[in-house]
């Protein structure tokens, strides 16, 4: 079982691989780059979930210094998830749609990269090796649940995001069938009173 921070870095490589697989199409290839995006968002909308639900505040009671750290990750998924659940609606073949891939893909590598280079390694010493294993298997089982759509529009830290994740998690699926996802999702939560 892989411990937290390599969990999180082998998202971080899949993802990388499909934002490599979209760089290399062609304009015109509006159905394969659908299906790149739609990948793209899934295993971003549950990464940042897990990193948010269980990674980021592990790393903010282990250590005080990393806050800053967490704060501004917070942030970039915000943004990210705003984009996502934009290129959820947006069809491959709109003008705008290209441009909002490559800034995304733009942001997401920032963040990885800050991540990587800055966060995980003062992670890795303030955390040390066992309760990095244990946080693991927790990420293995959240990832498992997690939401398949970004819904930016929800909290996004304890205890509020974990209440909200299974009912994300459940009514996703369901909503997305008939509402294409987090517009119906909201309305599901009570939290769109545009009905
Ligand atoms: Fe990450
Ligand atoms: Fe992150």
């Amino acid at each position: 079982m892989p411990d937290a921070i390599v969990l999180l870095k082998n998202d971080h490589k899949e993802v990388e691989r499909l934002f490599k697989q979209y760089e290399k199409l062609g304009d015109s290839a509006y159905v394969t780059k659908r299906k790149i995006v739609d990948q793209i968002i899934e295993k971003l909308a549950k990464h940042a979930a897990i990193e948010e639900q269980h990674f980021y505040p592990a790393v903010r009671e282990a250590a005080d210094d990393i806050e800053d750290a967490v704060l501004e990750g917070l942030e970039e998924h915000h943004i990210v998830k705003w984009t996502l659940s934009e290129l959820e609606d947006l069809p491959a073949e709109h003008e705008r749609f290209h441009a909002k891939v490559t800034v995304l893909i733009e942001s997401v590598r920032h963040h990885v990269e800050e991540e990587e280079q800055d966060m995980f390694p003062e992670v890795r010493s303030a955390m040390g090796r066992k309760a990095l294993a244990e946080l693991g298997d927790v990420l293995e089982q959240a990832k498992a649940a997690a939401p398949i759509h970004p819904y930016p529009e929800l909290p996004d830290t304890p205890p509020a995001n974990l209440a909200l994740a299974p009912v994300a998690a459940v009514a996703a699926p369901a909503v997305a069938a008939v509402d294409k996802g987090r517009r119906g999702l909201k309305r599901a939560l009570g939290l769109d009173k545009s009905g």
